[in-house]
């Protein structure tokens, strides 16, 4: 894996400060040059801290809302009022307080009758937005799970070697939960984003981030390992 910066942290609350902090001036410089801006976003637990930062008051005032497009990098298959929906926590943990237009939300919609039918309507959505092709988002946020998950590209799933298609249906991870079939962005879209953000916490995921980040390991063990994506910022809190 290619990694531009690894930026490491005593806790999650000082890590969500520099992960606002450096989200607010990615996006300002993009919104420079750009009349709007894409971001992907995950779920799992690490970004939240982050996310009601964003929506405090005073901070819910950092960024234009109106110019900024929020996509999800993946969903659990679920509704999206469910506790495990990874749309549903955000708009819990943030979206909710933020004055933003809900034009410019776009969640994966779960109301198929199976994760493929989500998967592919979801290509549609971002077909309809970006163009044909895989999409470029200018910022996505991703995390990664104790088994060395990220989006939701599990270890041994076919989803990792997927090259042609953005979003596909995975099934219920075995080792971590919510063990509920997902949708998930693939790897190349998040190798061709402007950035990359990797937000992670807790002690028991430091040996995969000590195996993924030191050059000499070459043999891939980890899903995470993939990400190539030539500016990745890797956030870290130690606990
Ligand atoms: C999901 C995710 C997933 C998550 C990691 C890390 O829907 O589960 O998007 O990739 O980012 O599992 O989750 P934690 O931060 O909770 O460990």
């Amino acid at each position: 894996m290619k990694i531009r910066s690894m930026l490491k942290f005593d806790s999650p609350s000082e890590m969500s400060v520099a992960v606002l902090g450096a989200f607010v001036s990615y996006l300002l410089g993009v919104l420079a040059v750009k009349e709007t801006v894409t971001v992907g976003l995950s779920g799992g637990s690490s970004p939240l801290g982050f996310y009601s930062l964003l929506s405090k008051p005073g901070n819910d005032q950092l960024l234009p809302w109106n110019r900024i497009h929020l996509f999800w990098v993946d969903e659990r298959f679920v509704q999206l009022d469910h506790p495990d929906s990874n749309f549903g926590s955000a708009r819990e943990s943030f979206l909710q307080d933020l004055k933003i237009p809900l034009t410019n939300l776009h969640p994966i919609s779960t109301a198929y009758s199976t994760p493929e039918e989500a998967a592919s309507a979801y290509r549609e959505k971002l077909r309809q937005f970006f163009g044909e092709g895989i999409p470029v988002f200018d910022l996505m946020l991703l995390g990664m799970g104790k088994d060395g998950h990220t989006a939701s590209l599990f270890p041994r799933s076919p989803a990792l070697r997927e090259n042609a298609l953005s979003v596909v249906a995975t099934p219920p991870p075995r080792l971590v939960t919510p063990k509920v079939p997902r949708i998930t962005m693939t790897f190349p879209v998040i190798n061709r984003a402007g950035k990359v953000m990797l937000i992670t916490s807790g002690e028991e995921k430091q040996n995969i981030i000590n195996y993924a980040t030191n050059p000499e390991n070459v043999r891939l063990k980890y899903p995470v390992q993939m990400i190539a994506n030539e500016n990745l910022v890797w956030f870290i809190s130690q606990i």
